[in-house]
């Protein structure tokens, strides 16, 4: 059923039409986005395609009762897309929600709100339950047989196989493929399938010493690098990022935010400045959507009376 949802997504928007825009700021290299945030309005950038996979091969096994459960935070744009793949293909979804005091205040979240009215079931677990996940998916699985679980930010095998749709003809043009990291998955897909000559820069936005461990899993190739760019830690929003945002936005019109692109972007335009890259580089950053986060981020800083993404 959602194999021809997603088909017929791709046949509306195909892979080639996804725009790479420059993003003109330096003679010394030159540096594109690749805007996979326009691939569909709820389920964007990299959660498309590495749900792809994972929910048209779950949907060719027949499962009597289509059921899928995921993992994710407050915030997660993840669960959102789940959600969102569930309203659009009709199949009844359970998000694991971290943090236990949520129970009361989800309908004070933008991004639980939403997944609960595209109708998916919210449970929530304490942080220490969240951690023990694999424990978790144990018994969620005895609970639901039938049920596909995708772990947290939907990384697995299957997510890095659709990670390949993100690269085509143009991408292979450059010399340098960009994304943010957070559970691994996408940049395991692009360091797998991405040419030769081409290096992966991963900008890690969180502080998880083992994920490059994590990544070697997926990945067979040791062509990526990672570099720091959590700037105070996982979900911490920084005023002169939430500028650099609006800055962004106006110059080049490509709205960003605060948690995974925002701080990609802020990051290679310091590398830029520092000449990391040699000069005449091509350098291609992914645009992994999220932008559903914004709202729920300006919530908070509305609450600190700070600035907010606009
Ligand atoms: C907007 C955005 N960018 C980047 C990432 C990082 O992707 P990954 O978890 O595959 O490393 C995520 C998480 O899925 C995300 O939501």
């Amino acid at each position: 059923m959602l194999k021809y949802h997603l088909d017929k997504m791709l046949l509306e928007k195909p892979l080639t039409n996804i725009p790479i825009q420059e993003i003109v700021i330096h003679k010394r290299v030159r540096l594109f986005m690749k805007r996979e945030d326009l691939v569909h309005p709820q389920i964007s950038g990299n959660k498309y395609w590495k749900l792809f996979y994972n929910i048209n091969d779950y949907l060719e096994s027949n499962p009597k009762k289509p059921y899928i459960i995921s993992f994710g935070g407050a915030f997660s744009n993840h669960i959102s897309a789940v959600s969102a793949v569930g309203r659009v293909a009709g199949i009844s979804t359970l998000g694991i929600i971290r943090g236990e005091e949520l129970k009361n205040s989800w309908r004070d979240n933008p991004t639980l709100l939403f997944s609960r009215r595209n109708g998916m079931n919210l449970r929530f677990v304490t942080r220490e339950e969240y951690r023990y996940k694999d424990k978790l998916t144990e018994f969620l699985q005895y609970e639901f047989p039938d049920a596909l679980i995708i772990p947290e930010g939907g990384t697995n095998k299957e997510a890095v196989a659709g990670v390949k749709m993100m690269l085509n003809h143009e991408t292979k043009d450059f010399d340098y493929l960009c994304t943010a990291v957070g559970t691994g998955g996408t940049i395991a897909g692009l360091s797998m399938f991405c040419e030769g000559n081409q290096k992966v820069i991963g900008f890690k936005v969180v502080d998880d010493a083992s994920l490059e461990n994590k990544i070697l899993e997926l990945t067979s190739k040791r062509n990526f690098n990672l570099i720091d760019s959590s700037f105070g830690g996982y979900g911490k929003i920084k005023d002169d990022n939430v500028a650099f945002i609006n800055d962004f936005k106006e110059e080049f019109k490509i709205p960003l935010e605060p948690i995974y692109t925002g701080k990609m972007m802020q990051k290679i335009f310091e590398l830029i400045d520092a000449k990391y890259f040699p000069e005449n580089s091509k350098i291609l950053c992914f645009h992994t959507g999220g932008l559903q986060g914004i709202e729920g981020a300006n919530l908070l800083l509305e609450k600190q009376n700070r600035n907010l993404i606009i």
